[in-house]
């Protein structure tokens, strides 16, 4: 299955595609993941992104495409995958028809902004494999590693509240309209964001009926 994942900062939006990604055996591709990763290793496609991720606004469409192109190239995605942060804007959506990807279906996470904003103050991620946790509503087994790799949980910079505003407002003004483009094309299912994390996997599946 070729499958996006839409849905504001702080949504759920890599939570839920890392668990409904095991459970279909397909990747995830996260353009803010490799995009962190890229900065971490400081290469030049990081440098360049890096006071755009800093400062809570889009990196430039050319280099998100050429990172999708790259990625979706490699043997793993034969099969599906789960695209988690990418298209955020209408010519990324394009350039993604363009390179003749036949999306399944494209779910949009939704929550209400107040609860964004309580989300992201807890959020704790994972250097080294990026898996989200949050303080009270998702917590790592002992609170201060990561479950799957046993490094030391980090705050991630761009959850500076200022930051979670202007990402907020870039997702209403920009993002959001990806939800027109995608019902025109009767592939979009809207899915309940608010609940535990269990219910909102359940829910994305019967979305994805499978
Ligand atoms: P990216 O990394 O994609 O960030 P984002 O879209 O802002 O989304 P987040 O990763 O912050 O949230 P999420 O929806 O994954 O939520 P999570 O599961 O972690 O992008 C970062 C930056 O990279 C962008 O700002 C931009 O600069 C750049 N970028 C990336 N892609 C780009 C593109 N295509 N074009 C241009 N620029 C791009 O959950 C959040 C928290 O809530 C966690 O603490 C989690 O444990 C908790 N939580 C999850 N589910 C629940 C639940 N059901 N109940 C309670 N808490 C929950
Ligand atoms: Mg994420």
């Amino acid at each position: 299955m070729k499958i996006i994942f839409l849905g504001a900062p702080g949504a759920g939006k890599g939570t839920q595609a890392d668990i409904i990604a095991d459970r279909l055996g397909i990747p995830t591709i996260s353009t803010g993941a490799i995009i962190r990763e890229a900065l971490k290793n400081g290469t030049e496609m990081g440098l360049k992104a890096k006071k755009f991720i800093e400062a809570g606004e889009l990196v430039p469409d050319d280099v998100v495409i050429g990172i999708i192109k790259e990625r979706l190239a490699k043997s793993d995605c034969q099969n599906g995958f789960i695209l988690d942060g990418f298209p955020r804007t209408v010519p990324q959506a394009e350039a993604l028809d363009s390179m003749g990807v036949a999306l399944d279906k494209v779910v949009s996470i939704e929550v209400p902004d107040e609860k964004i904003v309580e989300r992201m103050s807890g959020r704790r991620v994972c250097a080294k494999c990026g898996a989200s946790y949050h303080i009270a509503f998702n917590p790592s087994k002992d609170g201060k590693t990561c479950d799957k790799c046993s490094e030391e949980l980090t705050v991630r910079k761009d959850d500076a509240p200022e930051v979670v505003l202007s990402r907020l407002e870039v997702y209403h003004s920009t993002t959001e309209p990806l939800k027109d483009y995608y019902s025109l094309k009767g592939i979009l299912k809207l899915v309940d964001g608010v609940g535990s994390v269990d219910e909102i996997s359940c829910r994305t599946l019967s979305a994805l009926e499978v």
